[in-house]
């Protein structure tokens, strides 16, 4: 059985691959299709997302397919910014304009709690879609701190640790992270078909 995983993320494929031992699948991505355009990441919800990006690619491809969207949901934000992550500050935002009005929306907050969230989809290629989610708790910081990682991460301290994400060691990171908690959580549900 041919699997897709719905990504151009090297890091994502890496991510994905050593926690699944795809010994009988032939894993395929995102760059041995470069004929099919990104699919539009409209929904609502990261499951909506995630469920989307599945079951287009799947159609696509003709192949079973795993695709992920994740989000930061801040709880004085009523779950803000959740599946507007990537363009919380507007649709050419950088990760630095995202901080700034994360912190600029929580000034007068006293809850700074705060979970990253992964819900990852499975598409077989008839759009049947299988969902599970994994998450991070932690609270937001008042000033970033490190200069690892990605996105939210100098604001993001996890529960049970002081530094952020981004001083943490992408070790740690990646063994306790929101994506790491969903594909474990993907690898049990799914590990008859996927193996
Ligand atoms: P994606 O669905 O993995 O592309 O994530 C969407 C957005 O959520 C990213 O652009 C980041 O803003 C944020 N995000 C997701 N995962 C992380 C993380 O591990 N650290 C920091 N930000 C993240």
């Amino acid at each position: 059985m041919k699997l897709v995983i719905a990504t151009r993320n090297a890091h994502k494929l890496e991510e994905i691959q050593a926690i699944f031992d795809f010994t009988n699948l032939e894993v395929l991505s995102a760059f041995d299709f470069p004929e099919i355009p990104d699919v539009i990441e409209d929904g609502e919800t990261l499951e909506e997302n995630a469920a989307k990006k599945a079951t287009e690619i799947a159609a696509a491809t003709g192949c079973w397919t795993l695709a992920d969207d994740s989000g930061l949901e801040v709880d004085a934000l009523d779950g803000a910014p959740g599946v507007y992550s990537a363009r919380y500050a507007g649709e050419h935002g950088s990760y630095a304009d995202n901080n700034v009005k994360l912190l600029r929306e929580l000034a007068d907050k006293e809850d700074r709690s705060a979970r990253f969230r992964t819900v990852i989809a499975l598409s077989d290629p008839e759009g049947n879609v299988k969902l599970v989610s994994g998450e991070c708790v932690g609270v937001i910081i008042e000033e970033g701190r490190g200069a690892n990682g990605f996105g939210y991460d100098p604001l993001f301290v996890p529960n049970g640790y002081s530094e952020t994400f981004a001083e943490l060691s992408s070790e740690v990171k990646n063994r306790i992270s929101h994506r790491a908690n969903a594909l474990r959580k993907a690898h049990e549900a799914w590990s008859e078909l996927l193996c």
